[in-house]
């Protein structure tokens, strides 16, 4: 099946001529030759700790942030490589929900005219068509009409998330990049709001890649599983495997380290200590190695690429050892 959304090699520069807008940070290669694919229909899940790229790989692959290298596909079609106009008018079919919901709605305007203006930005001319696909939207997030001259201030966050999600469907995407979804939500708006996202992906088709630091979450929803290490991806595979067995040192140390998985699904694993990860200082060779508990020689000298590995993909060069060594299976 041709994937609907294509990564190939993909670099970002951050930092560099638009250095104003954050002169606190160095410049640094955000993201690091990254390679990934959507199937229509499918969930994948990013995963990292904070400042890994995650956020700046979304924000490339919408045409919010310009690629230094590498390939972005559509369909098929290339859409990287294009003026920032054209990036983004190119990917129209892929959208992004923002981790703060609400922030991503204008304060001064109702939801109707909020969502009035998402259709008449597509162009949709007709009023009478953008009163139909709002409360259509409106409907299939769970709210009515009466939402339509509503606030954002008059909103929970739970339902401020319901906006923010009819407002995206009002734009017909079909990938949706979904950043950190879940993010500052109890549980029970948690579960409501992974529901919703699995009612409307089935509803619309929609093809997800799912941003979160959740990893109970993104083992109940996700499809495959994308872990990133500063800017690169170090381990892909379905979620169950995952998550039943873990291949790159990383990926068990966040397994091993997380608070919100259930004992049973930790792998033994030591929490990486050493020198927090920066993408301003990297580490020659394997960009984990300083922390990783199994590195040798060879990966403080060899950057490892991701290669396949009979289930999925890892970037490390001693796994097959290291889960010999371990014991789990490999
Ligand atoms: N405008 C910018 N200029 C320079 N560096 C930046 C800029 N924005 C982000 N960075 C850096 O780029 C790297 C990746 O940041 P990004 O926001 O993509 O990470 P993230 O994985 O989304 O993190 P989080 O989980 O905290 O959201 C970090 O090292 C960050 O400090
Ligand atoms: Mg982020």
């Amino acid at each position: 099946m041709t994937p609907i959304l294509e990564v190939r090699e993909l670099a970002v520069d951050l930092g560099g001529r638009r250095r104003w807008l954050r002169p606190d940070l160095p410049p640094v290669r955000a993201v690091r030759g990254v390679s990934l694919s959507l199937r229509p229909g499918e969930v994948l899940g990013l995963v990292g700790e904070s400042g890994c790229g995650k956020t700046t790989l979304g924000r490339t692959i919408l045409g919010l942030q310009r690629e230094s290298g590498g390939e972005i596909r559509l369909d098929g079609a290339v859409v990287s490589g294009l003026a920032p106009r054209e990036a983004r008018r190119a990917r129209n079919a892929i959208h992004y929900v923002h981790q703060d919901a609400g922030a991503a709605l204008d304060p001064w305007w109702s939801i109707g005219r909020t969502l009035e203006e998402a259709l008449l930005v597509q162009g949709v001319r007709d009023p009478a068509e953008r009163r139909a696909r709002i409360d259509e939207v409106l409907a299939a997030v769970g709210l009515d009409a009466t939402a339509r001259p509503r606030y954002p201030h008059e909103f929970s966050g739970g339902q401020l998330r319901r906006v923010a999600l009819a407002r995206i469907l009002a734009l017909r995407p079909r990938v949706v990049i979904l950043d950190e979804p879940t993010s500052g939500l109890d549980m029970s708006v948690q579960a409501m709001v992974l529901n919703l996202l699995g009612t409307l992906r089935r509803r619309y088709g929609l093809t997800y890649l799912f941003i979160s630091h959740d990893l109970s979450v993104v083992r109940r929803f996700c499809d495959r599983v994308a872990i990133m290490y500063l800017g690169r991806v170090v381990e892909l595979a379905t979620a169950a495997e995952v998550f039943a067995r873990p291949r790159h040192p990383y990926t068990r140390a966040l397994l091993a380290a997380s608070p919100s998985l259930s004992p049973e699904a930790r792998p033994p694993a030591p929490i990486p200590a050493g020198e927090p990860p920066s993408a301003a200082r990297l580490p020659p060779g394997c960009a984990f190695s300083p922390r990783c508990p199994h590195a040798q020689a060879p990966c403080r000298r060899t950057d490892p690429a991701l290669a396949p590995d009979g289930r999925g993909e890892t970037a490390c060069l001693r796994w097959r050892e290291i889960a010999a060594d371990t014991m789990l299976p490999a």
